[in-house]
C-alpha cells in the first residue's frame, strides 16, 4: 500500500490547506439525523488546525444541480463541525465567489473555514474535462496544499477529488488512510472464516461485488430487499415484493458458481410478509418459499427477514473472523420492519474479530437503532466507495494520491 500521507505536504503552519471532506449527511430540514461523516472528518481537521494550518474545507452534499439551491447548503454542517472541533468555524456562502475570496483571505493561523456545496457550480461534477479542471483550478487559487479525505467520495472522478489533487501538492487525510488499512484487510488475506452480509434494496448495485467476493469468502447472506430476487432464481413467487427481474438470470449463475466454489450462499427461511408498505400494515412471518400463502396474496410485500432468518444469519456471523455488511436487512426506518437488522448489527458487535460496516445506509441504521460506533469493528464512511474498492475497481481519488 502506498498512499501520499499528509508529513509528505510539509511543515504546514500559515499554510493555506484545502481539504476534501465528504460531509454528505443526511438532513431532515436543517437538522443533520447523521453526523458520522461530520465526526470522521474532525481527526485529520484538528491535525492541521493543530500545526497552525489555515483550513478551508470543502464538500458535496446531495446531489443539486450544478446550481445554488438552500436544501443543500452546508451551513448546518459547518455548525455542527465549530462544536465538534469545539472552535469558531467560518462558513462562505459561495464556493469560489466573491464571499470565498475575502474570508480565504481573512483565515488566520489555525482557523477553519467552510466554503458552499462544491455541486452548486456545474464543474464539480462535469462530464467533461475541461470544465473540471477549471473548476478545480478556481479552487485551486485557495491553495498552498491539498488534503484529501471524503472517502465517501473518491469513486467519483470529480474536480475537487480528481483533478483539483494533480494542480497543488496533495496528500490523503487520516480518514482514508484509516479506510484504506481495513479496507485492504478484507481484501488481503482475510482471516476465516470470512462472511459478507449484503442487503439493501437492488442487487443490480451489488453484482460487482458478488462477482469479485465470491472467490474470496466462505460465506454470503443475502437479505434485504435484493433477497427476492434471489428467492425467484430459485423458482419461488414472491408476490409484491421488490423483484428485479432482469437480474434473475445472472443471480442464478452466482448461485450455480458459488456451489461449484463451495462458497455458502445464505438465503432466508422466512421473511416477513405485510399487506402494505406502511407501518401499521398487518404483517406476518411466512416461509421464504410460501409468500404468496398469506392472508395477503399475491399482493404480500415481504419487508424484512423472519426471526429464524435472523437468528441464523447471527449464528453465522458470530461463529466468523471477519464479516463485513452491507445494506439493511429490511425496512428498518418502520419499526416493525427492524428486527432483520437490529438482529445482524447486535451479532456483528459480538465478532471475535474484524466486524465491518460498510457505509450509507447500513451505518444509518445502526446508528438510528442505537448501536454505538465503538461497538464495531470499523464503520465505513463510504457507500459506494466502499463496495467499488471491494470489487477491486481503481478508484479515481485514490489514484491520485498515489495508491496502488
Ligand atoms: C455517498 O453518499 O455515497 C457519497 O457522499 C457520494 O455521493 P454521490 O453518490 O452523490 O456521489
Amino acid at each position: 500500500m502506498t498512499l501520499r500521507t499528509i508529513d509528505s505536504l510539509g511543515p504546514l503552519a500559515g499554510k493555506r490547506v484545502v481539504v476534501r471532506c465528504d460531509l454528505n449527511v443526511p438532513l431532515r430540514d436543517t437538522v443533520i439525523t447523521d453526523d458520522g461523516r461530520v465526526r470522521a472528518s474532525v481527526p485529520t481537521l484538528a491535525a492541521l488546525v493543530a500545526q497552525g494550518a489555515r483550513v478551508i474545507v470543502v464538500s458535496h452534499l446531495g446531489r443539486p444541480d450544478g446550481a445554488p439551491d438552500p436544501r443543500y447548503s452546508l451551513a448546518p454542517v459547518a455548525a455542527r463541525l465549530g462544536e465538534l472541533l469545539d472552535a469558531p468555524v467560518a462558513f462562505a456562502a459561495d464556493t469560489v465567489g466573491a464571499d470565498a475570496a475575502s474570508k480565504v483571505a481573512a483565515l488566520g493561523d489555525g482557523e477553519v473555514l467552510v466554503l458552499e456545496n462544491l455541486r452548486f457550480n456545474p464543474g464539480e461534477t462535469s462530464k467533461n474535462e475541461a470544465e473540471r479542471t477549471a473548476f478545480a483550478g478556481e479552487l485551486a487559487e485557495f491553495a498552498d496544499a491539498v488534503v484529501s479525505d471524503g472517502f465517501g467520495v473518491v469513486h467519483r472522478k470529480q474536480a475537487s477529488v480528481f483533478e483539483l489533487e494533480q494542480l497543488r501538492p496533495s496528500a490523503a487525510g487520516l480518514l482514508i488512510a484509516a479506510e484504506l488499512d481495513v479496507l485492504d484487510r478484507l481484501t488481503e488475506n482475510p482471516e476465516r472464516p470470512y462472511t459478507v452480509v449484503l442487503g439493501g434494496s437492488k442487487v443490480s448495485d451489488k453484482l460487482g461485488v458478488i462477482a469479485h467476493l465470491l472467490p474470496r469468502v466462505d460465506a454470503l447472506l443475502v437479505g434485504g430487499g435484493m433477497l427476492f430476487t434471489f428467492l425467484a432464481a430459485q423458482g419461488h413467487k414472491v408476490g409484491s415484493s421488490l423483484l428485479e427481474a432482469d437480474q434473475i438470470e445472472t443471480v442464478q449463475g452466482y448461485l450455480t458458481e458459488a456451489a461449484e466454489r463451495g462458497v455458502d450462499i445464505v438465503l432466508p427461511s422466512d421473511v416477513v410478509v405485510a399487506a402494505s408498505f406502511s407501518a401499521d400494515a398487518e404483517h406476518v412471518v411466512a416461509p421464504a418459499e410460501a409468500i404468496e400463502q398469506t392472508p395477503f396474496g399475491a399482493s404480500g410485500l415481504g419487508l424484512d427477514i423472519g426471526p429464524e432468518t435472523a437468528a441464523a444469519f447471527a449464528d453465522r456471523i458470530r461463529g466468523s473472523k471477519t464479516v463485513f455488511w452491507n445494506g439493511p436487512m429490511g425496512v428498518f426506518e418502520l419499526a416493525p420492519f427492524a428486527a432483520g437488522t437490529r438482529v445482524v448489527a447486535e451479532a456483528l458487535t459480538q465478532v471475535d474479530g474484524l466486524s465491518v460496516v460498510g457505509g450509507g445506509d447500513s451505518a444509518a441504521a445502526v446508528r438510528q437503532l442505537g448501536f454505538e460506533d465503538a461497538q464495531f469493528g470499523h464503520i465505513s464512511t463510504g457507500g459506494g466507495a466502499s463496495l467499488e474498492f471491494l470489487e477491486g475497481k481503481k478508484l479515481p481519488g485514490l489514484e491520485v494520491l498515489g495508491w496502488q
